[in-house]
């Protein structure tokens, strides 16, 4: 074996970035220690417009994080207390949260067992008269489809309001995230596709209303210095060192996202033939759009072993695996007052059971995938083995059992 074989291999690894930075983001440090401009410095507004246009929209409002982006973004497109909002139901629990902080009722749908993004048939179902806003999570990092979004939005005159935190720079039919709807909201947590050195998030919309009150709304409700016209204001400003990070990386960032569709493509060609054993990554249906976030797998029932065995089997090995999310939304305890239970939303229930995320980040390497996908080979080879040649317990075939 050689050493490189041996080291563990993380879910994530960020040092392989900040590594080749790091003089770069010192330098930042010591630019905002010589100007003093801590919060909502000369490097936020370079950083507002920068992503804005990455994004082929107009506005960009820094904000605390992207759980704010999504609460501030939402009130600021007009969506209030009695307003309904769809969303998914197997999102991270910050969508559902943003929802609650504006104001507005969750709807939740369930989604595509294949895609698991959200399933536009039942929204549609969903909509009722109080139905203001759809809000699309664009889940691991793919976009739900943008046409069938503007369709459905036209014909029921609904907001969109896109869940990008996951998606950055992600393109589907044309369409770049963040560009679809009123509005999205985008996190820069460290391990984002696009992540600060700390929690930070961004409010992106094509109207200048929206981020005007974004903007108020995100500094105490204020228009200007003391003066306060918005009682839901509250304080979530970007920091001056934060932007003038991401500032940095920006560049890097589609060269970052080929990166993380080159290692999928990987992964998908390595597992190809392990779909008759139950190993299915979450489909693709946006080619080199999707920006991966996350790399995702179903571990099913035809599967020799269940997602939680196999997970703890890869752990010995030293690989690191994720799931996101083991509990849908509308069956968290913080939200059990929705009146939601079991059953409810099946194939995000089943979900949540079912997958699996691989290590994936830019510098990981083909080695590195290989030896991931070979060991999840030898786990299910040494599984169905021990299937075969384990004694069939008396019990199961005792007629008393029926
Ligand atoms: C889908 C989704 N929405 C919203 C958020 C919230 O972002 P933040 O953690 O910056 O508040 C996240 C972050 O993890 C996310 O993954």
């Amino acid at each position: 074996m050689t050493p490189s074989s041996s080291l563990p291999i993380p879910f994530v690894d960020l040092s392989w970035q900040h590594r080749p930075l790091q003089a770069k983001i010192l330098a930042v440090v010591e630019a905002t220690l010589a100007q003093g401009d801590y919060v909502l410095g000369q490097a936020v507004t370079e950083f507002e417009a920068a992503f804005a246009q990455a994004c082929q929209t107009a506005h960009g409002v820094g904000v605390g994080c992207g759980t704010d982006a999504i609460a501030l973004g939402l009130r600021a497109c007009g969506i209030c207390a009695g307003d309904e909002v769809i969303l998914p139901a197997n999102t991270f629990i910050a969508t559902l949260i943003g929802v609650v902080r504006a104001g507005a009722t969750p709807v939740f749908v369930d989604c595509c067992p294949h895609t698991a993004l959200i399933d536009l048939v039942a929204a549609e179902c969903a909509i009722t008269r109080k139905t203001r806003a759809i809000l699309p999570v664009h889940l691991y990092g793919q976009m739900v489809s943008p046409t069938a979004l503007l369709d459905l939005a036209k014909r029921y005159d609904l907001i969109i309001f896109e869940d990008a935190a996951q998606a950055h720079l992600a393109e589907r039919e044309g369409y770049r995230a963040g560009s679809v709807g009123l509005a999205a909201a985008y996190s820069f947590y460290p391990s984002k596709n696009l992540g600060a050195l700390g929690d930070s998030g961004m409010l992106v919309t094509r109207e200048e209303l929206v981020a005007q009150t974004v903007r108020s709304l995100r500094n105490y409700g204020a228009t200007r210095k003391y003066f306060h016209t918005d009682p839901g204001g509250t304080n979530s400003r970007l920091d001056t060192v934060q932007a003038g990070i991401l500032n940095l990386k920006l560049p890097h960032l589609l060269g970052w996202n080929q990166d993380r569709n080159r290692l999928a493509a990987h992964y998908d060609q390595s597992l190809a033939d392990l779909a008759t054993k139950g190993i299915q990554p979450i489909q693709n249906v946006s080619g080199e759009g999707h920006v991966y976030h996350l790399y995702v797998v179903k571990v099913t029932n035809d599967c020799p072993i269940d997602r939680t065995r196999l997970q703890l089997e890869l752990n010995s090995l030293d690989i690191q695996t994720g799931i996101h999310y083991p509990t849908p939304c509308h069956l968290q305890p913080a939200f059990q007052s929705l009146g939601h239970r079991a059953g409810d939303f099946p194939h995000a229930e089943a979900l949540s059971q079912e997958i699996l995320s691989l290590p994936m980040y830019p510098g990981l390497t083909f080695t590195q995938v290989d030896r991931v996908v070979s060991a999840i080979k030898s786990i299910l080879t040494a599984a169905e083995s021990s299937t075969a040649t384990s004694p069939v317990a008396p019990s199961s075939l005792s007629p008393s059992s029926c």
